[in-house]
């Protein structure tokens, strides 16, 4: 409390900016988490000092019933991650419940945020809506966005990688910090949204991929896999006939071949809209060069996956130095407010 610094000093970057980001552990990875955050992910390692975290107590908030299956869902988390390129060396890669401090800090954050302001969360809106909690509101729930700023806030995070859907979240986390450095001095910077631009990545039904929707393709999919999940998938439905011209813009097909074999994607069109190529042929086409652009990460994955204790040490070596870090936060916290 006594050695004062300026204001700013504690909040502003001293090396390369820190970011922290996150996916709840709900099972293995498709093409849309893939291209929507993973493989931005992997990038933005050489720029940041990264630190990505399975989010295992997020679960609780929405599907308590599925507690038994977080923990087999989190390797596989871990997998996919190791496999298309997160490195472990580089980055703080760990799971969440192991790192209590989160737990503290969700405490103190609590109190930086009305009940008002949780409640009117547009996210917290519609997934009551949707989810048909009725009265059946976890106070945890509700919550959600205060745990999340507590997993930001652990390790002074100046950014953090998220889709659109997390912006609300992301400006919860923002008012928290402040209320926070203006009632006990700088502890906090205000991080900001790195917002993961995709134009919304089609499933095999031609709507936007998730899970709940059942269009999913795994990044971990064997090439056997990929080809009968392709076979049947979406294309322009004004093509009935082979001879019927196409219309690639609508197919979602040809949106993969812009992800996964962009070299090909004159031709596709011109060959599609002339009717000179079908849509079977076309889907073959895609499913190899799909297959070959995850095959690297396969078999990453796979090496990973026949290393159990090897697993278990990168994600125990992770966890160390995240608590090393999210302690370093608390002593600063419990300095600011003299308390703890
Ligand atoms: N809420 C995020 C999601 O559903 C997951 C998450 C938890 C997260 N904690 C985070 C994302 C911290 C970014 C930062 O995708
Ligand atoms: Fe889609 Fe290819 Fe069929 Fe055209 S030919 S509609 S791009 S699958």
């Amino acid at each position: 409390m006594s050695d004062h610094k300026p204001a700013g000093s504690a909040t502003k970057p001293a090396g390369r900016p820190v970011i922290l980001s996150g996916m709840r552990p709900t099972g293995r990875l498709h093409w849309g988490n893939y291209t929507g955050a993973l493989e931005n992910w992997v990038r933005l390692q050489d720029e940041y000092d990264c630190r990505f975290m399975v989010a295992d107590w997020h679960v609780l908030t929405t599907a308590l019933d599925k507690a038994g299956e977080i923990k087999a869902n989190s390797r596989e988390m871990f997998l996919d991650w190791l496999g298309a390129g997160l490195d472990p060396e580089r980055s703080v890669l760990f799971l969440q419940s192991t790192i209590k401090e989160h737990a503290e800090l969700f405490l103190v954050m609590s109190m930086m945020i009305s009940m008002g302001r949780l409640q009117r969360n547009p996210t917290f809106k519609e997934q009551v809506r949707d989810l048909n909690l009725g009265g059946e509101i976890s106070f945890g729930h509700l919550g959600y966005p205060v745990l999340q700023a507590a997993d930001i806030l652990a390790y002074r995070a100046h950014a953090v990688p998220v889709g659109e859907d997390q912006l609300p979240h992301l400006e919860l986390t923002r008012e928290m910090a402040r209320r926070f450095n203006f009632l006990f001095g700088d502890v906090f910077p205000e991080p900001e949204a790195l917002v993961t631009k995709f134009a919304r990545f089609p499933g095999t039904d031609g709507g936007r991929m998730s899970k709940s929707m059942g269009n999913t393709i795994e990044i971990s999919a064997s090439p056997e896999e990929i080809r009968e999940r392709i076979k049947p998938a979406f294309t322009d439905p004004a093509r009935l006939r082979r001879s019927d011209p196409g219309h690639p813009e609508v197919c979602g097909i040809y949106t993969w071949y812009q992800k996964f074999l962009p070299e090909a994607l004159p031709q596709v069109a011109e060959e599609c809209r002339t009717a000179a190529r079908g849509c079977v042929d076309c889907k073959k086409q895609l499913a190899e060069g799909a297959i070959a652009h995850f095959a690297p990460l396969r078999e990453r994955r796979a090496e990973f996956e026949a290393n159990p204790a090897r697993l278990d040490e990168i994600i125990a070596s992770g966890c160390d130095r995240a608590r090393a870090l999210a302690q370093d936060t608390m002593m600063r916290v419990h300095d600011a407010m003299g308390i703890g």
